[in-house]
């Protein structure tokens, strides 16, 4: 029935590579029915190997083998070397030689799309974290770093471009109207990091200088018919690099810069070096065509795999337990970067919405792992919000421990240290440690222990003496076999604010003169409770409490809804001010949970919306920020036995309750945000375009007449994606049948030929509880756009409807879950990567009340029975299903 258990690797067990490889040296055959592949190593014993064995063994998944040699001479199977589960085993192999090894492999037919596969027609690789050994056998682990030459040979007519790592050292013709290029990566890197691409594709071009005068060669590759839509990557690209250079004093080390666009890929993007692949979604974008979320996100991950250049690519992992040592730190580098390039509060926001919504979900359900895991069955179920948010917060905290300078020091210690190494993050650490002499002993458990830190607060207040005081106890929730766990070093930044939301001095001995005293400060929490007192105060001070959301932890606090409001425009934390905004929803919200009128709405909430609508001095895009209520994600993860249907209910309550009180202020808004001007992707402009798409979202809500018109005309009249999705969505998720479906069957007819468009489209659609009910859901599937080999309609679709349509896949019914389970099942037999992310919304059932979680259970279990089940859905459904 199921396929065997697949094995558990642990960290525990490393042991460094018994053979190295100093160069690997590859020649590609691409034909329409195959490709073979001939790889020739320069293998030698690793003198720091303590295994006896005279055995060398390499790594395969999925290929022929049509010829092994060892210095020139064949060897035989059976005499010389054998196939056994998976690998390569050479026997009696000397201590230093080359081997030559031929493989024959079938792109057109790799629908898992790891190792070498084909996306639109052109060739493509996708290497991390174990695709190498689907193209060649090899040692695919990423502490064995070799030099590559790589030749491409091909067709000249449908791959008139072939790509590979480094410089293009030699090219021309062949016989049969083929060709080659020869490619030379001058940089020792793991497998995982290699690529190649081979199609017909157009290149747009651009130089950027280093800032020690080196022109680098900059080029973006994409199907001729996206010719248009790479100007923002590359603007992103520049951008990122001159960052990297004034922040962190890194600077490009090759001749040229890559980045490729894909259709068809597992995930956002990848590193390889010098040679950067996209899914197209990451990189393509047009005014017309992406909305300002999609330019944001396009200059993020530009920057992050730019970024992996220096953290990841020039000092890499040891082994994949130490993948945060890359992921954890770059997304660091990355969020610091879009901080910078706009609001660093909105960016915050954002951040830390993504993070307690869905990673302290992680963290709190069955497949919860700490930032470095201990072990794993399959390395592709750990690239989790764990790993990449949370790995990036610890990141971030040592940078607030340490303060901006040392830590530059310590960066610059760990990348001088460490370049051309394969490492870990304690590595990371040390490098922090010795540059600053700060002792990150106890700070290290951030890494080992899973689990988000619950901190309790309490606070007194003695009039008499005028201390305020704040007692913080600290706990580590049990995980999935880690119990007892130790209290962690938290940094805690703090302020206190007076009656007229004047920020109080924190004196921390009576004696303190506040003048020049610090108005906000960062406590460091190491024991399991501790009390801070705070002198000279006048008055009972309100706490404004993990400021910049400082470690990613949760806070309990008995907040008073007064508390709250006056947080929500006080603090001179926009990060706190926000926050306390949502607190305040989060409470009116639940306190309406399982109540059927609105009479409750708190109208403290309404007179604060109405504040916010009206507050022309603060920041547009943090107000667009504090008007957007707490996600059904969110509600649902902090509720402890969540009621869907009710918890959607109340806060679809709020909503209309909202809307309807404040329906004037959002006319108003929507048109003071609508003053036409030249599209521009700036935070102000996208600012006034988000406000006017809330204002428009919410009176439709309350089918609001008035808001259908504007809704109709904004569609009419829109030149740009922002706009027309904003109506777009507006509409769909509305009561007014009619004009949603002309207004979808319009948009799809417009744009059906753009793939990334036809992606937003099937999203509005699944994500709406008006439009997104299960039999339009399966319509979707069966619509010609749809493709069961495009991880992005995947996602779009089927991906969007359980992570986002919640009320619909929590259907009382058990409809949804037996949806996700049917497709979860289709998809294993042609990509387990995705299937095993698409199944993690059920194997959160635990969490549920009683009559949803027994149906999520069931659902589960189905998919745990499928027949050769892989092992990326065995070891998700296996640990979800607690066995
Ligand atoms: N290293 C990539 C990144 O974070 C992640 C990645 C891209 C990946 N493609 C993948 C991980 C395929 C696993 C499988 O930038
Ligand atoms: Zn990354």
């Amino acid at each position: 029935m199921r396929t065997n258990q697949p094995q558990t690797i642990y960290l525990s067990e490393y042991k460094v590579p018994a053979y190295l490889v100093d160069t690997v040296d590859l020649r590609f055959e691409l034909f329409e029915e195959g490709a073979r592949v001939h790889s020739t190593l320069a293998v030698r014993r690793n003198p720091e190997s303590t295994e006896g064995a005279a055995s060398l063994r390499l790594d395969g998944d999925s290929l022929k083998l049509e010829r092994v040699a060892l210095n020139g001479e064949e060897l035989v199977e059976g005499d010389d070397f054998e196939e056994i589960g998976g690998q390569l085993v050479i026997t009696n192999v000397p201590a230093q030689f080359t081997l030559t090894v031929v493989t024959w492999i079938e792109p057109q037919n790799n629908t898992r799309l790891e190792g070498l596969y084909k996306s639109s027609g052109m060739f493509c690789t996708q290497c991390e974290a174990e695709g190498f050994r689907c193209i060649t056998y090899f040692p695919d682990r990423p502490d064995v770093m070799a030099r590559y030459r790589t030749r491409i040979e091909a067709d000249k007519l449908s791959c008139p471009v072939l790509l590979s790592n480094g410089n293009d050292v030699e090219r021309g013709d062949l016989e049969n109207g083929r060709h080659f290029v020869t490619w030379e990566d001058p940089f020792p890197k793991p497998s995982y990091l290699f690529a190649l691409v081979a199609g017909d594709l157009v290149e747009k071009q651009d130089t950027f200088k280093t800032c020690s005068g080196r022109d680098i060669d900059l080029r973006i590759y994409v199907e001729p018919r996206n010719a248009a839509k790479c100007e923002h990557a590359m603007d992103s690209l520049k951008r990122s690099m001159r960052w990297d250079e004034e922040t962190y004093g890194r600077e490009y080390d090759l001749d040229i810069f890559m980045i490729v666009a894909v259709d068809d890929f597992n995930m956002g993007a990848m590193e390889n070096k010098g040679l950067n692949i996209f899914n197209s979604s990451c990189v393509l974008a047009s005014q017309e065509t992406a909305t300002d979320l999609a330019f944001q996100r396009i200059e993020a991950i530009v920057a992050h795999e730019y970024f992996h250049n220096w953290s990841g690519n020039r000092v890499t992992c040891r082994d994949w337990f130490q993948l945060s040592l890359k992921e954890g730190f770059t997304v660091f580098r990355d969020s610091t970067f879009s901080a910078d390039m706009g609001s660093p509060t909105v960016k915050r926001i954002e951040d830390v919405t993504l993070l307690r919504t869905a990673q302290f979900a992680e963290d709190a359900g069955p497949m919860a792992h700490p930032v470095r895991p201990a072990s794993y069955m399959e390395i592709t179920n750990f690239y989790t919000l764990t790993i990449y948010e949370k790995g990036a917060e610890v990141v971030r905290m040592i940078h607030t421990l340490l303060g901006p300078d040392m830590f530059r020091k310590g960066s610059n210690l760990y990348f001088e240290r460490h370049d051309g190494q394969a490492v870990t993050t304690d590595d990371f650490v040390k490098a922090m440690e010795d540059a600053s002499g700060r002792d990150l002993t106890q700070f290290r458990l951030w890494y080992d222990q899973a689990g988000t830190p619950v901190l309790a607060v309490s606070d007194d207040y003695d009039a008499e003496r005028g201390i305020y005081s704040l007692r913080i106890q600290q706990s580590v929730p049990d995980t999935p076999g880690q119990t007892g766990k130790k209290p962690q070093h938290i940094p805690f930044a703090l302020g206190l604010l007076g009656a007229a939301g004047e920020a109080l001095p924190l004196l921390l001995e009576s004696g303190d003169k506040a003048a020049g005293a610090p108005t906000e400060r960062v406590l460091e929490l190491t024991d399991a409770s501790h009390t801070f007192e705070f002198h000279g105060l006048a008055q009972r001070p309100v706490p404004s409490l993990l400021r910049h959301f400082s470690a990613p932890v949760r806070v309990i606090y008995p907040w008073s809804r007064e508390q709250l409001v006056f947080l929500m425009s006080h603090d001179l934390d926009g990060f706190n001010r926000w926050d306390a905004g949502q607190r305040l929803a989060v409470d009116v919200i639940q306190s309406l949970v399982g109540f059927s009128d609105d009479a409750g709405v708190e109208p403290r909430l309404v007179q604060a919306y109405r504040a916010l609508l009206g507050d022309l001095a603060l920041d547009q895009a943090l107000v667009d920020k504090m008007l957007q209520l707490p996600s059904e994600a969110y509600l649902i993860e902090l509720a402890a036995s969540p009621d869907v249907a009710a918890i959607h209910r109340a806060r679809e309550q709020v909503f209309h309750h909202l809307a309807t009180s404040l329906r004037e202020e959002l006319i108003a808004c929507y048109h003071r945000n609508s003053e036409a001007g030249t599209y521009e992707v700036t935070p102000e402009s996208i600012a006034r375009r988000s406000l006017r798409n809330t204002a428009l979202a919410w009176l439709l809500m309350i089918s609001d007449d008035t808001g259908r018109d504007l809704a109709l005309q904004q569609l009419r009249d829109a030149d740009n994606m922002t706009d027309r999705m904003g109506a777009l969505r507006a509409l769909v998720n509305s009561d007014y049948a009619a004009e949603r479906s002309k207004a979808l069957e319009d948009f799809y007819e417009r744009f059906q030929d753009d793939p990334q468009v036809v992606e937003q489209w099937f999203a509005v659609q699944s994500s709406s509880d008006r439009a997104g009910q299960l039999p339009q859901i399966h319509a979707l599937l069966t619509h010609p756009a749809f493709d069961w080999k495009n991880p992005n309609k995947i996602r779009s679709v089927v991906g969007v409807f359980a992570g986002q349509n919640l009320a619909a896949f929590h259907n009382p019914d058990g409809s949804g879950y037996a949806f996700l389970a049917d497709q979860v099942c289709r998809l294993d037999d042609s990509n387990p990567q995705i299937a095993a992310r698409l199944v993690s919304p059920l194997t959160r059932w635990k969490k549920f009340a009683p009559a949803y979680s027994s149906l999520m259970r069931s659902a589960l279990e189905r998919v745990r029975d499928k027949s050769g089940l892989s092992a990326d859905l065995y070891e998700v459904v296996h640990k979800s299903l607690g066995g």
